[in-house]
């Protein structure tokens, strides 16, 4: 006999089946770069995050010096006794690839947006927010005190906000939009900057991306005051860092709550950080950078995306309703490439999509293929790829 709260679930799975919402996971096997069998048939993937295909490296003894450690676990949070001397050295590495005074690990970066906007922002603060900002940014302002001003998507904070004088006025906003591919307007970013503004830039998309292994705000010169970057995407790894003042992070340390109640990063796991890391930024980094933008201009071309509006590996193929995008996706798998569907809540009601990513492994023929494919099954389904394409544009 189930439950009230069994059939409560049962029904509203249901209802998520009906409205085509619902997901599960796919399993991955043999995993080889973006080479794998998806619940057992063998696949190319277009949509990872790991964007120079750095998370299947074998990394060698050089670029993994560090002193061997046999300790799989901080012991406790970092408060504590779990402020241990790897986890201590990455944060050094990193805040020096971000060019910032001091970095702080967080165990994700869900868990890094969930954190620190509370601990930063006062009652009193106004908070510019992209309305297609990241989840964990969206659920981390809800924590805070702040005043939250929705701006649509790629807009800028106004020159003059209303704002208690003793407030600090915000702008949040990803560098590169994880689920539409674009870019932060960074003068805009700068003036709000040279205004007095906060920047509160979530760089998840787009750490590792950039000369040296660096972030799109390093690339044009822009000072956030605090950034976000993501260890499980273009590092290949798992984690996320703030990237900030000595102050900030000082402060950080001790108000953050996500980062003052969990227990510190795994020393294993901040030791294959740091010949990620030490990959990210070197010989290795710099040739599958270069491979990526070589693919990402390759495969804009095909699509018909002008040069200008190819600005990151990430490609948003629009198709509106859920079960069409569910539809195309699978009829993609029939030809052997893994691109997945994006549904509600992740993107607004009625722009469920394909979102189609490259990485420095893809080579020139699999995107000729994939472009060529795509184009087909688009239009078995009634839908003009170029069309699909320009999203937002
Ligand atoms: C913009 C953005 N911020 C934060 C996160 C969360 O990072 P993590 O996967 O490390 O929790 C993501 C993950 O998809 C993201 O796209």
């Amino acid at each position: 006999m189930p439950t009230g709260l069994e059939s409560r679930i049962a029904a509203r799975l249901a209802e998520l089946d009906v409205a085509g919402l619902s997901r599960r996971s796919p399993h991955i096997t043999l995993r080889r770069g973006c080479h794998y069998a998806l619940d057992g048939r063998p696949v190319v993937g277009f949509c990872s995050n790991d964007y120079l295909g750095l998370a299947d490296e074998e990394l060698s003894a050089e670029e993994d010096d560090a002193p061997a450690t046999t300790a799989a676990g901080a012991g406790a949070s970092r408060l504590i006794c779990g402020d241990l001397e790897e986890l201590r050295d990455l944060e050094a590495e990193l805040a020096a690839l971000a060019g910032t005074e001091a970095a702080l690990l967080f165990p994700s970066g869900f868990q890094a947006n969930v954190g620190v906007p509370g601990a930063l922002l006062e009652r009193g603060d106004l908070v510019f927010s992209d309305r297609l900002n990241h989840a964990s940014m969206i659920d981390g302002l809800r924590l805070s005190r702040a005043e939250i001003a929705l701006l649509e998507h790629g807009a800028a904070p106004p020159a003059s906000p209303r704002c208690n004088a003793a407030g600090v006025t915000w702008w949040f906003t990803e560098s590169i939009f994880s689920m539409e591919g674009d870019r932060v307007d960074v003068e805009a970013a700068r003036r709000h900057v040279q205004r007095g503004g906060a920047l509160y830039l979530d760089e998840a998309h787009s750490f590792g991306l950039f000369r040296g292994g660096s972030t799109l705000s390093c690339e044009y010169g822009l000072r956030p005051d605090v950034l976000i970057g993501t260890l499980g995407k273009a590092a290949g790894c798992a984690g996320a860092f703030v990237a900030t003042s000595a102050t900030i992070a000082r402060f950080l340390r001790s108000r953050a709550r996500s980062f003052v109640f969990s227990t510190g990063v795994s020393p294993l796991l901040a030791r294959r950080l740091r010949a990620q890391i030490a990959a990210l930024a070197g010989e290795l980094g710099d040739s599958r950078r270069a491979a990526l933008w070589r693919n990402v201009r390759h495969f804009a071309l095909l699509v018909g995306v002008e040069e200008s509006r190819a600005q990151s590996p990430i490609f948003p193929l629009l198709v509106g309703d859920n079960l069409q995008a569910v539809a195309i996706a699978e009829a993609l798998l029939d030809r052997g490439w893994h691109v997945q569907a994006i549904r509600p809540p992740t993107v607004p009601a009625g722009s469920a999509r394909l979102r189609l990513t490259l990485s420095a492994l893809h080579t020139a023929s699999e995107i000729e293929a994939l472009a060529a494919d795509l184009r087909t099954v688009f239009s078995t389904y009634g839908l003009d790829l170029a069309s699909a394409t320009r999203l937002g544009s």
